[in-house]
């Protein structure tokens, strides 16, 4: 029997890094693996462990809009996005939390 609880995350950014090996577009294509590294990060950095989890996932649903990235439970959504666009998401982040200095 599975236990239901609570997320212990304030908010889950989930990156796709999907990756089909170039047999048709992927998030991985758009080097989504880096910014996954750039986001996690960016949240040690902001003093965000802990409240706010980065996790790989499998394909979200919206390839050819790709990288994708999804922030739960606030269904936030951001597509096309490029290892240099951390700060944007860092910044959305630091809204839904409440956090807008980050530091
Ligand atoms: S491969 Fe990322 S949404 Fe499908």
């Amino acid at each position: 029997m599975p236990v239901e609880r609570q997320s212990p995350y304030f908010l889950h950014v989930f990156v796709c890094t999907n990756d089909r090996a170039g047999e048709r577009k992927s998030c991985a294509d758009g080097k989504s693996r880096l910014l996954k590294a750039r986001l996690k990060e960016a949240v040690v950095s902001k003093g965000w462990k802990g409240r706010v989890r980065v996790s790989e996932s499998g394909c979200l649903g919206v390839c050819a809009e790709g990288p994708n990235v999804m922030i739960y439970p606030q269904k936030v959504w951001f597509t096309g996005v490029a290892p240099d666009d951390v700060e944007a998401i860092v910044s959305a982040i630091g809204r839904l939390i409440g956090d807008e200095g980050g530091d």
